[in-house]
């Protein structure tokens, strides 16, 4: 089977009547394009259980925006790990620039959250990526090469098994300025080079590109061979919007490597 893994984070939006027609669409109109697709919709934390509840039995997974550094305790306002998994979630965004900028996470941060999404069997999908600055003055690979050190130093040169690294250039967030997906390519294929370079023994690294994707411009990345998946934001709240995308790649990707070859984690199918 040939799987591409498309993962829906609806950052601080949402609604319990946008839930509900989002999945009335899907269930109309969308349900035979999820077969050839991984679809995760990450929805704020407060409605996981629901959307959980809409996913059940749909081929649909769960994935979370954010988790804290500790399992339990006085931390007001956190969510941990194991909550998380509880409800169902299998995929748990980190290091998304958002948090990075207003939430003052730092590569330490971020480490110890991948350690206990992994420990917790999970996957995380760890955000790299520079800002306008950094682009423009010709830094964005030493800018990645530090995002994936500093991990790579605190949890060693394996860390990289089983996760899937989103890069999402943060000038290209939001912003309606998708990215050139030839220049995207090239860096997909860096950062697989950079990450096999501390681990050998890696088989397949999955990396997804974010940033302005939508149904106009979808085609132009996915046929790039080391663009592996697709982080969306914006075009992700509107169902019809979101489906299209999927759409275009279920029917686009027929040659891509299976997907679930990557990843060791069993319960991803229950
Ligand atoms: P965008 O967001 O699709 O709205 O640019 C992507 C992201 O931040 O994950």
């Amino acid at each position: 089977m040939n799987k591409f893994l498309i993962v829906a984070n609806w950052k601080l939006n949402g609604s319990i009547n946008m839930i509900s027609s989002f999945f009335e669409y899907i269930k109309l109109h969308a349900s035979i394009y999820l077969e050839k697709n991984v679809i995760v919709i990450a929805p704020p934390t407060i409605y996981l259980e629901r959307v959980y509840r809409k996913i059940a039995k749909i081929n649909i997974f769960l994935g979370a925006q954010n988790v804290d550094i500790n399992l339990k305790g006085a931390f007001t306002g956190e969510t941990s790990i194991t909550m998380l998994k509880e409800i169902g979630v299998k995929y748990v965004i980190v290091g998304h620039s958002e948090r990075r900028l207003w939430h003052h996470e730092n590569n330490d941060i971020i480490s110890k959250k991948i350690y206990l999404i992994k420990k917790f069997n999970l996957i995380p999908i760890l955000c790299i990526g520079e800002t306008k600055y950094d682009r423009d003055h010709g830094k964005t690979i030493t800018i990645i090469k530090k995002q994936l050190d500093d991990i790579i130093a605190i949890l060693g040169k394996l860390v990289f098994q089983n996760i899937v690294i989103a890069y999402e250039p943060i000038w290209a967030i939001g912003t309606g300025l998708a990215a050139d997906p030839k220049n995207i390519q090239l860096i997909h294929k860096f950062i697989k080079n950079y990450v096999r370079i501390y681990d050998s023994s890696i088989k397949n690294i999955l990396v997804q590109y974010g940033g302005s994707i939508n149904q106009k411009n979808v085609k132009s990345f996915i046929s790039q061979p080391d663009i592996d998946g697709l982080l969306i934001g914006s075009a992700s709240l509107n169902a019809e919007e979101f489906f299209k995308i999927i759409q275009i790649s279920h029917n686009f990707l027929k040659n891509k490597i299976s997907y679930y070859k990557y990843f060791y984690i069993s319960n991803h199918l229950n």
